[in-house]
């Protein structure tokens, strides 16, 4: 369960005590266009409150800056909503501002929207520092982009790729949806043949997820679901997984495909950090907090200089490790000394009877210090996911979209 009882501001100083590095997250809340299939946090772009977004997106920089110190920041990604419609508009100056308050020891990921992929706008990213590019690309047939309502066609969307491409940044990701209604098998093959050919880095690959507070998601849980479902999204996975693997790409997490030899795109690299901005959520060893997704409400709260988080759950040690677990799994692979480091428990003891058991069902490999996820391990994950995100992310962000500042969500029952 989440709460609305956060530590006081004064408190904060000692959640942070003794972490030693850090990532950041920060959230554009956004877009142009809205989708009717998108589950996050983002409203239509407004000029007025994007610039009152951006001061008091600094103030919360300025207000942790003065906790966190000379701590290194080792990962920085933005998210969205859409990053990039703030491009010419505040993100400049956030983005400075971020690297002159923390002491910042890496590069920036970012999201971006095909429309958004001016060759003006590109100049302007690489000169921000942003080294790992991120594009909404969902789909290489028209009918398909159609039923996403994405606004643009496919051999739009493949020539703003092709100008990402041709940046020289160290790693461009395209994000794909499959599963779509009607989407055949020989579409996905064509579909996954195209991407290779594109010259990207890497390769997202989601089965379209049906958040029931959604457009799509509400139409088609009751048209499609069940094990029919779950048997299409394997077969579409095992032909893209084969038209990687063939074009020399290796399965990076749970979703992505990069080629050998590139560094991945990704959101979290380091297992705590620091979320700013509307919904930004924040991990610090035993406690996780979110700001309200509401903006105005976390434009206002700033502006009274107080702090814009709405819920916050204490993590016991047994859940601290859970969720890391979850996560170093959901990266594919894992060394179980960074466990012993973290937790001063050995690996073992903790989770070896488990590991045991999934690896006797081929959901993984254990060589006795490396744990690797098989393909068929991802799926089943993919599979766990889809009704995680469904249910869990479904009561949280649902709720929170619905309520700025709830007393409450209940998360599991029980
Ligand atoms: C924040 S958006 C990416 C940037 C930009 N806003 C855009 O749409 O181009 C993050 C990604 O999540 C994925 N996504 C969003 N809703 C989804 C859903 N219901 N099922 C599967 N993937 C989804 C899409 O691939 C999307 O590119
Ligand atoms: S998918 Fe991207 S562009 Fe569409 S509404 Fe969601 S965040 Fe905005």
């Amino acid at each position: 369960m989440m709460e609305n009882n956060h530590p006081s501001a004064d408190n904060f100083y000692i959640k942070f005590h003794d972490i030693t590095e850090l990532g950041l997250y920060l959230h554009i809340p956004f877009c142009h266009y809205i989708c009717p299939y998108c589950p996050y946090n983002k409203e239509l772009y407004q000029d007025d409150l994007v610039k009152r977004y951006t001061a008091s997106v600094i103030k919360e920089i300025d207000y942790y800056a003065s906790i966190i110190g000379r701590r290194p920041v080792t990962s920085f990604y933005i998210g969205g909503g859409t990053p990039t419609t703030m491009l010419g508009n505040g993100i400049e100056s956030i983005i400075d501002h971020i690297y002159k308050a923390f002491n910042m020891k890496c590069h920036v990921h970012i999201e971006s929207h095909p429309n958004d992929l001016s060759q003006k706008n590109l100049d302007n990213l690489k000169s921000l520092g942003v080294k790992y590019l991120s594009v909404g690309l969902e789909a290489l047939q028209d009918k398909h982009l159609k039923t996403l309502n994405r606004p643009y066609s496919v051999s739009e969307v493949a020539q703003a790729i092709d100008r990402a491409v041709n940046m020289g940044f160290d790693c461009v990701n395209v994000d794909f949806i499959f599963a779509l209604p009607g989407q055949t098998y020989e579409e996905i093959e064509q579909a996954g043949h195209g991407l290779v050919n594109m010259g990207v880095q890497q390769a997202a690959t989601y089965p379209l997820f049906r958040f029931p507070y959604t457009q799509i998601g509400q139409n088609l849980i009751k048209k499609e679901s069940g094990i029919p479902l779950l048997f299409k999204r394997r077969k579409m996975l095992r032909i893209l997984e084969d038209i990687f693997y063939d074009a020399g790409f290796y399965r990076s997490s749970v979703w992505a495909f990069t080629r050998e030899g590139t560094e991945k795109y990704c959101s979290v690299t380091v297992p705590l950090y620091l979320g700013l901005g509307a919904s930004g959520g924040s991990y610090l060893k035993d406690i996780f907090f979110l700001n309200t997704f509401n903006v105005t409400e976390y434009i206002k709260t700033i502006e009274q200089n107080k702090m814009p988080v709405a819920l916050s759950v204490d993590l016991s040690e047994n859940m601290q490790m859970a969720g890391w677990l979850y996560w170093r799994i959901y990266e594919t692979r894992f060394n179980k000394n960074d466990f012993e480091k973290r937790f001063k428990t050995g690996f073992d003891s903790k989770y070896g009877k488990e590991m045991k058991i999934l690896s006797r069902i081929g959901f993984l490999n254990d060589d006795g210090q490396e744990i690797a996820l098989t393909d068929k391990g991802a799926y089943w994950l993919h599979a766990f996911e889809d009704w995680f995100s469904i249910d869990f992310i479904g009561k949280l962000w649902g709720n929170s979209k619905n309520v700025p500042w709830p007393d409450k969500v209940v998360l599991t029952e029980g």
